[in-house]
């Protein structure tokens, strides 16, 4: 039988057909827009998504035969906001994960209600990405919009919902919405009322790995596909990349440096963070993860390429970074292009490169660029230290994974193994996992990992360099502190 895994993504959806043992038989990525309508706002339109995916997966079908599909699941971009009227049509376009507009109804949730009270309450304080406060948001700016909602749901709940006709989440993505008891993995009424929504509006909720329903009729027509499909309940991105990667159990770790650069701990007990600067979240396997997330890493990359360099060729602009040069370089770049979420939870932060001088390169650049969004992966992994949890090995994922410079600079920045796994393709193997569990190819979603995942290559740090890169890490350290005063004057 075959499963179709979608990744959908913040620049694209990809869409992948596998088989039940694990072999990719075909990939198909189809783009959309992403606005940016203020400095620090992020907005996409789910009809984007709707026709890019049921677009995409007859092009991925293309080929196969269509009767063999037996499941379908999805990993989403997390904590989009996207808010349906009593006739389903899309209120307004999705707020994203990245999105900084909300630094007021953050400010009032974490000082104003506590983030005491919203740790115990959910496990988790609030970010400005996450879905709470833009429902306040909504709510103090848009309130004939904000009236009008009728069913508030995440991102690939959307594609779920378009697919089933069923209002559902997993616990996993309902995770980062502020208002989901994680621990208790229930809506918190609490937190519910505090946003002005009931219990009615949400969807309901399933593990990641159950079947929510099959195809509408009119769906699996226009898909060319059987009614009997089964679709799950799918994944925040993260979780659903922890599948692909065989992130599950306890104290495995997972690094995706994708648009967003995340470090994701398994675990098989619920934990929080008593600072809640790493996110307390439900994992896609039935247990729970600590998550640290920034919110631009290999799109810092991809700015500086594509929209400053004017070049696609990334692999020849890291060229001149030869060997020689890790650790040595004077130039340090902080990376909050959109703000950042962890460790420092600051809408103000912005990015910068500092230590220039006459001599300076053009690769130079780009190493500050690829340093500087490791060293901030690194100030997550400092957080986890402090716990008492000690990564000695992680997989690595997302597309900057691709690049094998960054993966040096990760190992020696971490000072730890990495563990490149076989596939690429984190969260949409991790939903086509999830299918194949729902449809009961396996019967726990480790076991999918044991029998699907395995390690191409293996990265190791080297003693000299992580010496070199941990001299410069403390560097890093000492900037964002210094500038914090002044990223909040200049945005006022
Ligand atoms: C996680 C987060 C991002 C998005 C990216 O908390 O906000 O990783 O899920 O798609």
């Amino acid at each position: 039988m075959l499963y179709i895994g979608i990744d959908l993504g913040t620049s694209a959806v990809k869409l992948l057909l596998m088989d039940g043992e694990g072999a990719i038989k075909n990939v198909v990525s189809k783009e959309y827009p992403l606005e940016f309508p203020q400095p620090g706002w992020s907005q996409q339109a789910p009809e984007d998504w709707r026709r890019a995916v049921l677009e995409g997966i007859p092009e991925l079908l293309n080929g196969f035969d269509a009767g063999q599909v037996a499941g379908i699941g999805a990993g989403g971009q997390m904590h989009g906001l996207v808010v349906l009227d009593r006739d389903d049509n899309v209120i307004r376009p999705a707020i994203l994960w990245n999105d900084g507009r909300t630094a007021k109804e953050v400010d009032y949730l974490n000082n104003v209600v506590g983030k005491e009270k919203l740790s115990k309450l959910t496990a988790n304080i609030a970010f400005a990405g996450f879905t709470a406060p833009k429902i306040l948001w909504m709510k103090a700016n848009e309130q004939e919009l904000f009236a009008k909602i009728d069913k508030i749901m995440l991102p690939k709940d959307y594609i779920n919902y378009v697919l089933t006709g069923v209002h559902c989440t997993d616990y996993s993505d309902a995770s980062g919405m502020l208002l989901l008891d994680v621990e208790h993995k229930c809506w918190s009424g609490e937190m519910l009322e505090l946003c002005g929504v009931t219990e009615a509006q949400m969807p309901r909720l399933f593990e990641s790995y159950e079947a929510v329903g099959t195809l509408k009729p009119e769906i699996a027509k226009e898909l060319g596909l059987p009614e009997s499909v089964v679709v799950c309940a799918g994944a925040g991105d993260n979780a659903a990349a922890a599948v692909g990667t065989g992130t599950v159990g306890e104290g495995a770790c997972n690094i995706s440096l994708g648009t967003s650069g995340t470090i994701f701990i398994s675990s098989e007990k619920f934990g929080v963070d008593h600072n809640n600067a790493l996110h307390a979240f439900a994992h896609a396997d039935g247990n729970y993860h600590l998550m640290g997330c920034m919110l631009s890493a290999a799109s810092c990359n991809k700015w500086l390429m594509e929209d400053i360099f004017r070049t696609q060729d990334y692999a020849g602009e890291q060229q001149d970074i030869t060997p020689d040069k890790l650790g040595n370089n004077h130039v340090y770049f902080l990376p909050y292009l959109m703000g950042e979420r962890s460790p420092i939870n600051d809408t103000n932060a912005r990015g910068t490169f500092t230590g220039l001088t006459m001599d300076t390169s053009r690769s130079d650049l780009t190493q500050a660029v690829l340093e500087g969004v490791t060293f901030a992966i690194r100030d997550c992994f400092e957080v986890a230290k402090s716990l008492g949890i000690h990564i000695r090995r992680s997989k690595i994922c997302g597309g900057g994974a691709k690049s094998p410079l960054w993966k040096t600079m990760m190992a020696n920045i971490l000072n730890i193994q990495l563990e490149v796994p076989a596939s690429e393709q984190g969260p949409g193997m991790g939903g086509a996992m999830l299918a194949m569990v729902a449809c009961g190819l396996y019967p726990t979603v480790e076991d999918a990992c044991k029998k699907l995942v395995s390690t191409a290559e293996t990265v190791s740090p080297d003693p000299g360099l992580a010496a070199r890169y941990e001299e410069r890490y403390q560097q890093f350290k000492q900037l964002y502190p210094a500038l914090k005063g002044t990223f909040a004057n200049l945005n006022g």
